[in-house]
């Protein structure tokens, strides 16, 4: 049998975890930060929040005070209010945290929240590498501050009062064109080279690119917008705003049980993804000492980013079972087409497998073919989009799709040749359209009293 999902995946229905991703990226279990060497205060973050995706859900089905009661404890902060409802209500989420602090940054290994808020900001001339250290040192305060529940101490408008942090995580990336600017170019790293120009691509670089890249997490549409306002009249007279997205996924606690989330396709969407139990997920998601990569990115990341709309006049117009065959999984329960009677999400694929009439179960055009790490040499990304949905477009049609963020320990390797093949080869590509792009180098996170991109600057 040619199998090649792994059989644990994390976005199994079955696995009891985080309910909140959707968009094109399930991303990392609770379990597994030793094996990956996250901070501890990056675990400590995951299991917050898979408590608390566990406590929302075991609400509807009746289970929960102990969970709840976890979440309570680590309650703190000025901000922080009694579990809004009446007595025996759903834990609140506002007061979930992901600490800042941490050898990675937060935001990669946490599941999705339901908000996102993703932007990148130029820097301005002349602000150079004392004014970007300043930024990075003001912005990390600002994010650290926040994320544990504590208001700006500059810019604050008040905006976020009542809420906590909503498991707030604040991700910072540096784009090819900071070094330059920030008499940086000896220390740009060799990974960060421009992605090449795809087939069919339509991108407006206004929506892409950009020098400092921010993504803003959070279980609630107003602590995420709170922060990046907060950031961006920081960042006024250093680094001016290029471009701006909000996105979505799927809400703690929406689903009786914690569950793999869908897109805009309907498409249950992050079931294959590296898992961080797995043996060799930090060596596919963060940059290591040695190699072409400069020292300081050691423990980082690169992120891509890509706006991809979802023509989804199209889409909805094919009857689901050939929905089904562009990606090569079930609709309802994201089982993989020619597996055995009873399969589940997690059941292997096996792309060998025919159907009744000798064709392959698995078209040679679909998605999880094509996309798969085994028919692209071992390519593997930590995949952890958001949906965005920006009203109508000229033709009437939803200006909708998918805020494709994939991190990885070199595009070179990853997203490049990967993307190379689905361009050509895909069968959902008819149904996409590529309109902004985006490759950030992720540093590592600080530790307490320091900022995040401090080895690069310092
Ligand atoms: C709007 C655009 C996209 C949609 C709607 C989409 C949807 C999906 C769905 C439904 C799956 C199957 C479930 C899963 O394993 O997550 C999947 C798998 C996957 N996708 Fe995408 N995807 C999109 C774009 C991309 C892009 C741009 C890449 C990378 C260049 C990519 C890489 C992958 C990979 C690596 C897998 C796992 C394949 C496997 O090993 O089974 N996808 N995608």
């Amino acid at each position: 049998m040619e199998s090649t999902n792994s059989t644990n995946s994390t976005r199994s229905a079955e696995s009891a975890r985080d309910n909140g991703a959707a968009g094109n990226g399930g991303n990392a279990g609770a379990a597994g930060s030793d094996t990956v060497g996250a901070a501890p205060a990056a675990g400590a973050g995951l299991t917050r929040r898979t408590l608390l995706g566990t406590a929302g859900a075991g609400l509807v089905v009746g289970v929960g005070a102990g969970a709840a009661g976890a979440v309570a404890l680590d309650r703190s902060g000025p901000g922080d209010a009694a579990p809004s409802g009446p007595e025996g209500a759903a834990p609140a989420l506002g007061p979930a945290r992901v600490p800042f602090h941490g050898e990675r940054q937060a935001g990669i290994l946490e599941p999705q929240q339901a908000r996102v808020q993703l932007a990148a900001f130029d820097l301005a001339d002349g602000a150079g590498r004392d004014g970007l250290r300043s930024l990075l040192r003001r912005w990390s305060r600002t994010a650290a501050r926040l994320a544990a529940g504590e208001p700006a101490d500059e810019f604050e408008n008040q905006v976020a009062l009542d809420a906590g942090p909503c498991s707030l995580t604040v991700t910072f990336g540096f784009g090819a064109g900071l070094f330059d600017k920030a008499g940086l170019a000896d220390r740009r790293p060799a990974g960060l080279e421009p992605l090449p120009a795809f087939p069919a691509d339509a991108l407006d670089p206004a929506r892409g690119d950009g020098d400092l890249f921010v993504q803003i997490g959070a279980d609630d549409a107003l602590v995420a917008v709170h922060a990046l306002r907060v950031l961006q009249r920081q960042a006024a007279g250093t680094a001016a705003l290029r471009w701006q997205a909000s996105g979505f996924a799927r809400t703690p606690g929406a689903t009786p049980r914690p569950m793999t989330g869908r897109n805009l396709m309907g498409q249950i969407d992050g079931t294959n993804n590296p898992k961080p139990g797995e043996e060799g997920f930090a060596a596919k998601v963060f940059c290591a000492a040695g190699g072409d990569q400069p020292a300081w990115l050691a423990g980082g990341s690169f992120l891509v980013f890509r706006r991809i709309r979802m023509l989804l006049d199209n889409w909805e117009a094919l009857p689901v079972d050939r929905q089904e065959r562009v990606i090569g999984r079930r609709k309802t329960d994201g089982a993989p087409l020619g597996a055995p009677a009873g399969a589940v999400e997690s059941t292997p694929v096996d792309l060998g497998a025919q159907g009744p009439d000798g064709s392959l179960a698995v078209p040679a055009d679909a998605h999880i073919r094509v996309a798969a790490p085994a028919a692209n040499g071992g390519a593997a990304m930590l995949r952890r989009g958001f949906s965005y949905h920006d009203g109508l477009s000229s033709d009437g049609a939803p200006d909708a799709g998918l805020l494709f963020l994939a991190f990885q320990a070199d595009p070179r390797k990853g997203f490049t040749p990967v993307q190379r093949k689905l361009a050509r080869g895909d069968g959902l590509s008819r149904f996409l359209r590529h309109e902004a792009s985006g490759l950030y180098a992720v540093p590592p996170g600080a530790p307490e009293g320091g900022y995040v991109g401090q080895s690069l600057v310092d």
